[in-house]
Formats: C-alpha cells, structure tokens, sequence
C-alpha cells in the first residue's frame, strides 16, 4: 500500500514535467501523458513510433472537466451510468475551445474517451490536473502489453516509468463505439457489444470491417507477433506452435493452451502473454484452433484475424 503511494507519486512527478510513463488499465497496459500537453503527445507517438493520422484515446478520473473538452449526449450518459469506469471507449464531438492537443485527435472534430477500471490508475487520474492521453503500450502493429515484463520488452530503456500494476484482470482492448452520429462499433473488445445494445436499446451497427476508415489504426496489420499465425486450424504443421482454447491430454511440447476448460474469458486473458511467449520461445509459425465466436471469443477471433495479416 505503501509503496503504491510512493510510486503513484512518482508517477505523477514524470508526467508532470511533461514525460511519458507506461500505466496499468484493467484492458492493457498503456502509454501516457498529459493530453493537453503537445510535447508530450508528440513524444507518445515518437516512442511508439506510432502514425501522426491515427488518433489516441484519452483517460478520465470521471466527469469532472470532461464537458469543457467535449459535448456529451443522452447514448453518452446511459452508457457511462453502467458502464463505466471499465472496458469501453466513447467517440464523441470535440468542443472548439477545448485543451486536448490537436496531435492527440489529428485535428479531427472528434475525441476517444475512456474512465479505466484499474485502482492504481484511477488513483494517479484523482490527483492529476489534466486527463491522460493513452495508447496501447506497444510498438505500433505489435502485440499490446499487458504486464509489465511486456512493456520492457517493448521499449526497454527507452521508456523512463512503469507504474506497475500487475497483470491486466481483462487483457484485450476497451470495446470503442461512436456516439456521434449514427451509433457504430469502430472495435470490438473487452465489453460485449451485446450489453452495450441492451442498454441503449437502438440499432449499433458494427463498422470494424467496413472502408470507412474512422479509426485507421483499426484497419491494417495490427496485434501482431511478427511471425505468420493461421487460425481455425486442426492439425498443426509441423513446427508449429499449435494454441488450443482448452487443456488436452496431449503431451506435445508445442501445444499451448489458453484456458484449463474452454474459458473465453480467462483465453481473452491469457492470449497476448500465450503468444508474446510462443514467439519468445523462437516458434517461427503459429497456427490457433477455432475459438468459438460468441462473447468476447468475437474479440478474440478479432484480434487473431488481424495477427494473421503478417
Ligand atoms: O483498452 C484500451 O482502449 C487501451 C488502454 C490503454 O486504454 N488503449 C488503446 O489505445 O487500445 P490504442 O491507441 O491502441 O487504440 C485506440 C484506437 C485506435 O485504433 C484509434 O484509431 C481509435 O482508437 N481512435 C482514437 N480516437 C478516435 C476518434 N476520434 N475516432 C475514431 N477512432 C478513434
Ligand atoms: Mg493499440
């Protein structure tokens, strides 16, 4: 407890002078600094080598100074009411006056927002004055982290602070929906769009596939380990590391397995890790059986699909 004061302390010393830190999220891990601050903002994409088009999402303790940035709506509001803090990121219209970095938005009319679940980093947001711009903390088109073991081997000593919390309890990216026009889903992700539906009770179209390019990063090659994955597959080739969703008796030292009993939650978990180590362990190809696609196992396959652009 202690020690977590200390380092949010800490924390909150590197971002102040205008560095960029790594931080826990109940998703993943991500890459921060002040949003309002163009310097630092510019240094989140230098660091991630990120493109200048493709836009960052931006953290909040809670509503407190969210209206000065941006125009919040009634889909908005009922969302926010149930779901958040947690896994799921608004798209709403950018107010003309407000402080977000233009670097942060690529000086779109609209902002991605989000109010992680996480204690450590909902603790950091309290005390900061500015909210907190955050991609994924990963080399951009690589696999995102999701402990800090992944985020070193990420960056290595490129990246001065890791507020360290552990490993990320859901382990894929927040679900994003545009609250701006027509309601879509721009990318599927930790909360099932199912849940969202219930709630807002209107059509939610699912745009992570269309041309409608609205979040580039969506688009192209990303998630990915560096090394050809294949998915739905049934036997493996030989060399390949074969990644199965539930424990079999099989006493093969290439078989992986996301979960002991066919668990897509603990699998959404366990996939980043499962696959960062197969790469590590110098696999040059990976094949993945089916996962069923129901729930966040959509997420999953998702996140696979685009792996597989290698
Ligand atoms: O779970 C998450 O969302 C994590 C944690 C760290 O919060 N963050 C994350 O950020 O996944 P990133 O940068 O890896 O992905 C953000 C996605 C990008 O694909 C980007 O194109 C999209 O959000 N995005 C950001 N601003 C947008 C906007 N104004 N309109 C549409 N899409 C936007
Ligand atoms: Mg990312």
């Amino acid at each position: 407890m202690k020690s977590n004061q200390s380092n949010i302390k800490k924390a909150k010393k590197y971002l102040d002078s205008n560095e960029c830190i790594a931080v826990p999220t109940e998703t993943v891990y991500g890459l921060a600094g002040n949003a309002y601050s163009d310097s630092t903002v510019k240094k989140i994409f230098k660091l991630k080598k990120r493109p200048a088009n493709n836009p960052l999402i931006v953290h909040y303790y809670n509503l407190k100074g969210l209206e000065e940035d941006c125009i919040i709506n009634e889909d908005f509001k009922k969302l926010y009411n149930k779901f958040s803090p947690g896994p799921i990121t608004y798209v709403l219209k950018l107010k003309k006056n407000s402080k977000i970095s233009k670097y942060v938005t690529n000086n779109k009319n609209t902002v991605a927002i989000r109010f992680p679940k996480h204690t450590l980093l909902r603790r950091l947001l309290k005390i900061l004055n500015y909210p907190l711009a955050a991609p994924s903390a990963n080399i951009s088109s690589k696999l995102s982290s999701v402990q800090p073991s992944d985020v070193k081997e990420e960056f290595g000593k490129k990246l001065k602070y890791i507020l360290r919390g552990g490993r990320c309890s859901i382990g894929v990216e927040s679900t994003i929906i545009n609250l701006t026009n027509n309601l879509s889903i721009l990318r599927l992700g930790g909360l099932n769009v199912s849940k969202i539906k219930k709630i807002i009770k209107k059509q939610v179209s699912i745009k992570n596939k269309s041309k409608n390019k609205i979040s580039p990063g969506l688009f192209s090659l990303h998630y990915s380990p560096g090394i050809p994955l294949r998915m739905n597959v049934k036997k493996p080739n030989k060399g390949e590391a074969f990644v199965l969703i539930k424990k079999r008796k099989i006493n093969s030292k290439n078989y992986f397995f996301l979960s002991k009993n066919n668990n897509l939650i603990k699998a959404a978990r366990n996939l980043y890790p499962l696959i960062r180590k197969i790469k590590n362990k110098g696999y040059k190809k990976i094949a993945v059986e089916k996962i069923p696609n129901i729930g966040i196992g959509q997420t999953i396959n998702d996140r696979l699909e685009r792996a597989s652009k290698y």
